[in-house]
């Protein structure tokens, strides 16, 4: 499996501004991007498009969107369907990020809906999960990861091609706070989310991938990508600059 770099530029960057910085990250990449890495952008839905075109060509450079509605098309006034992001070159689309649960209201239940729609529209997606600080301070990580897994996973396939869905574990607390999880709670986390994936997959669940975000900064990403079970990062305030991202993606 490729070790996966997401940059979740939320809502950032007008499209010309994503134009150039995804020009900008793929000219100080390309030809030194280690082999079995790959790089993921996910701009806002206007921006799409120019960062399609921003990447074309760009080897292991792949896009991303960072919402969906769970709806192949309809009366949903302001939402935008798998298929036409398909149509944009869209390859993975995030669910339950941690904004999208605790902002804009999302509940497990509407997370798991999006997880197996999208993944039956035929995006790849990448399923968030992660603790409040509150819920770690409880001593109830295992449980809200369990909870979220379980609801999120609960009606996808359990054949699922296993380089189309990623787990990311983000704990809330360190979610553009500059308080990065220390090895040991990332290795604890990514450990139970694991066996959590084992139980549900079998034994297809090793070649799922489980990110690493919140706060993942030029000088820490090497250290968390050589942790046992991460198999990249989702980052966001480090991902807006072309010149910082790529110092995440070459560490
Ligand atoms: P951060 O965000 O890197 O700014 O902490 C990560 C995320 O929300 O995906």
């Amino acid at each position: 499996m490729n070790t996966l770099f997401a940059a979740n530029w939320k809502m950032h960057k007008t499209a010309a501004e994503a134009r150039q910085s995804a020009a900008g990250l793929v000219a100080l990449v390309s030809g030194k991007l280690r082999p079995g890495r790959e790089v993921m952008i996910l701009p806002p839905f206007t921006a799409l498009t120019p960062v399609a075109e921003a990447l074309r060509g760009a080897k292991n450079f792949l896009l991303g969107a960072q919402n969906f509605y769970p709806q192949k098309q309809g009366a949903f006034t302001g939402e935008v369907a798998p298929g036409m992001l398909l149509d944009l070159g869209v390859a993975f689309a995030l669910t339950g990020h941690s904004e999208r649960r605790h902002v804009l209201g999302e509940n497990d239940a509407v997370v798991g809906q999006k997880t197996a729609f999208g993944l039956e529209s035929g995006l790849g997606v990448i399923l968030c999960v992660g603790e409040q600080l509150a819920e770690r301070k409880a001593g109830q990580v295992e449980a809200v990861l369990e909870r979220q897994i379980r609801a999120g996973l609960r009606e996808v396939p359990r054949d699922i091609a296993p380089e189309r869905l990623c787990i990311a574990y983000e704990p809330v607390w360190a979610i553009g706070t500059g308080e990065v999880a220390g090895p040991k709670e990332i290795l604890e986390a990514h450990a139970f989310v694991r066996r959590m994936l084992v139980d549900l997959f079998g034994v297809s669940a090793s070649e799922l991938r489980i990110l690493y975000g919140g706060s993942v900064k030029p000088d820490n990403a090497s250290e968390i990508i050589a942790l046992d079970n991460v198999d990249g990062v989702l980052v966001g305030g480090a991902s807006l600059k072309a010149d910082e991202f790529s110092r995440i993606v070459l560490a």
